[in-house]
């Protein structure tokens, strides 16, 4: 465990803006007050502060910032300090008007909003350095100063002169001559050829250039100059702070749209923080999935985070109760709050920190939840609910020295796939859907408690003993002999259809395709048949029949064996689930898509194979119970938590400690709805 942040505790706090309040010192001395009532160790200071840190191009004002750090050292409060770039201050719009970001149409914004600068800027990070330069020589030292939040939820893109130039400068890096460019977009397509480097041009509107090569190095442009600009960003912090981590916020997308974040590749962009930390918003509640299938893909959501690192992470923003953005904004329901927060912490967060601790009094998120609000300040559930997990957090304090136990299973997601894969002119769009069909492939494993860890393309899979790679539509050849190294070794490899289409330029494979895939599935596939909605086909397997929708493989194996064969249409009867022997592994290939009934069939009876299922002394009455485990050398703490307003009972086969009522116990024991008991035993 390498979590760098030096506390033993949990961190519990959040985005605090007193800059909001500085002619209201009452308001603050009541805020802190507070923050101790609701065990709160933790403020977040400065975020969208730039104008009252610098009022003045020049002129700096850090007297109000200084008191507030000395009050939350009187009182013992670790502070997180972040850089204030994610806003900028009306005179440094107005003076440089380059600082503002262009859209694809070419159209400069306006001054306004937030989180929309241009990351190329020579002026931009000119300013961002010399404040952020101050704020590291005045409080780098300060013994409260626990971490640095760069920015806030980098995200977006800018359309500027200068960000083209830039595009156009890392274009001619990747491809360094003209012939190479234009075949990796294979422009003689449309009389598409480049005579000149000047004629590179971002695509906008994305999407509508027709060169899906094009569009694809845009994306990947955009994450590496948003790293420039971090790394630019920190650059001062590094000289000055050497021994103070950073990190930046990544989004989660929303879970329940199924899709994650979209605009950055944060596998490459989490190398550069010392710390992932993100912020996370599940809809609880939200009337059209139960609370268990959202608790999944929060699961889900929250491995991802974990796994970028392979370690612990922060939960940088969460709200106590409301957000104002949901399309409903649904209160949470008595119980939830815990359950949600714990939930976090039980796959390998270290903090449950919020958005926000006092609420604003105006403006665009004066209506969004806060552990201080405007209408009765602390006398609130939330408040309550609140202080219950600050409770909680102190209570598990030992537990802070342990990480997420070693997962057996990898499922690989990659961010240029996902990007190809929704570019591609073919499948349906519609129901393409990357993330959904990772969701499904996960729900079986977060069902029986097995921990999962997410893998980019470019991680060791050799440390897993079953690996599920979906939808892999953009391969590189490398992965693929990767992935034929790794069943050849004794590992289990399950796919689907759609994989192995295209290179990472986007040109297709052609022939068989990739050799060492056809190798390792023991297949060649012949087509891929795409189902409207309404239309369905079925396979038999495992002596019961499942039915498939959406997308349809025809494939003719070579060496693999048909474990499952389609019931209709004119491929009835050939395969539609395989299973290849290859030296000491196995790789399955699941050649269509069916509903998450047959994948919990299939991967049951692979993880009975597999021994995949960890040996729990605790046994649960309904899948809507969800047990993780933290560990160390000495220690495992199971986190047992009830994703259902139902109660329920679950059984524990040997003594335990129950954390909360710090007593030992066996045997059957209640969990309330929505319910969370942490039982721990020594190893
Ligand atoms: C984001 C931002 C915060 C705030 C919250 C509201 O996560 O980082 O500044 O806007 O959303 O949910
Ligand atoms: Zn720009």
């Amino acid at each position: 465990m390498t979590n760098p942040i030096k506390t033993t505790e949990f961190l519990h706090g959040g985005d605090y803006n007193p800059d909001q309040w500085l002619d209201q010192p009452g308001v603050i001395k009541q805020d802190f007050k507070a923050f101790k009532q609701a065990k709160i160790n933790t403020v977040t200071l400065g975020i969208f502060a730039w104008d009252k840190l610098e009022p003045s191009e020049g002129h700096y004002d850090f007297s109000w910032l200084d008191e507030i750090f000395d009050q939350a050292e009187v009182q013992g409060t670790k502070i997180i300090l972040s850089t204030p770039s994610g806003a900028r201050p009306r005179w440094l719009a107005e003076k440089y008007p380059e600082v503002l970001r262009v859209n694809e149409q070419g159209q400069r914004n306006q001054f306004g909003e937030r989180h929309n600068h241009c990351f190329t800027s020579p002026i931009y990070r000119e300013k961002v350095q010399a404040i952020n330069r101050k704020l590291a020589e005045r409080y780098g030292k300060r013994p409260s100063l626990l971490l640095w939040h760069i920015s806030n939820e980098y995200g977006g893109a800018c359309y500027c002169d200068l960000c083209q130039a830039a595009f156009r400068q890392w274009i001619q890096k990747k491809y360094q001559t003209l012939g190479h460019l234009n075949h990796a977009y294979w422009n003689d397509f449309w009389s598409h050829d480049y005579t000149s480097w000047d004629q590179v041009q971002a695509p906008s509107p994305l999407g509508d250039t027709g060169v899906m090569g094009l569009n694809l190095d845009w994306r990947r442009f955009v994450t590496d100059q948003t790293i420039d600009f971090f790394e630019s960003e920190i650059q001062p912090l590094r000289e000055l702070t050497p021994n103070v981590p950073v990190t930046a916020n990544f989004m989660g997308g929303n879970p329940s749209e199924s899709h994650v974040f979209y605009d950055l590749d944060y596998q490459k962009f989490a190398k550069h923080v010392d710390i992932v930390s993100w912020d996370s918003y599940p809809n609880w509640s939200n009337g059209y999935e139960s609370t268990a299938h959202l608790a999944m893909k929060t699961a889900l959501m929250n491995d991802t985070m974990r796994s970028l690192k392979h370690d612990n992470y922060l939960i940088m923003e969460s709200t106590p109760s409301q957000v104002n953005w949901h399309p409903y904004n649904r209160a949470k329901r008595p119980g939830m709050h815990e359950m949600g927060s714990l939930q976090q912490i039980a796959h390998g967060a270290d903090s449950v920190l919020y958005f926000q601790l006092h609420q604003s009094l105006g403006a665009s998120e004066m209506f969004h939840g806060a552990v201080v609000t405007n209408r009765r300040g602390t006398k609130t559930r939330a408040f309550k609910d609140v202080q219950q997990v600050g409770q909680d957090l102190q209570q598990l304090q030992a537990a802070h020295a342990t990480t997420r136990s070693r997962a057996k299973v990898g499922i690989v997601f990659d961010y240029d796939n996902m990007w190809a894969l929704d570019d591609a002119r073919n499948y349906a769009n519609e129901t393409k859907q990357y993330w959904r069909t990772i969701q499904e492939h996960y729900q079986y494993f977060w069902e029986h408690d097995i921990p999962v860890e997410i893998l980019a393309t470019t991680d060791d899979l050799s440390a897993y003993d079953l690996i599920i790679d979906p939808m892999h539509f953009m391969m590189s050849a490398e992965f693929a002999a990767k992935l034929k190294a790794y069943v050849e070794q004794g590992g289990h490899l399950v796919g689907t259809y759609i994989t192995g289409v295209v290179d990472r330029d986007f040109l297709a494979y052609q022939g068989d395709g990739l050799a060492d895939l056809q190798a390792t599935y023991g297949l060649k596939v012949q087509e891929t048949d795409t189902l409207y909605p309404q239309q369905h086909n079925a396979l038999t397997a495992y002596h019961q029949a499942y039915q498939i929708n959406d997308y349809c493989d025809v494939i003719e194996t070579t060496t693999a064996e048909t474990l499952g064969t389609y019931q209709k249409d004119f491929y009835a009867g050939t395969p539609a689930v395989t299973k290849n022997t290859l030296e000491n592994g196995s790789a399955y290939y699941l050649a269509a898509r069916t509903d998450t009934d047959f994948l919990a069939a299939f991967y049951e009876q692979l993880a009975i194979q597999l021994e995949l299922k960890p040996s729990l002394p605790i046994t649960k009455a309904t899948p809507k119970v969800a047990i993780q485990v933290r560990e160390n050398a000495t220690e495992r703490y199971y986190f047992v938590i009830n994703f259902s307003h139902q109660p329920t009972t679950v059984t524990l086969a040997q003594p335990l400690h129950a954390v909360f009522s710090d007593q030992s116990i066996q045997g059957e024991q209640a969990l309330a709805g929505y319910g969370v008991q942490v039982y721990t035993m020594p190893k």
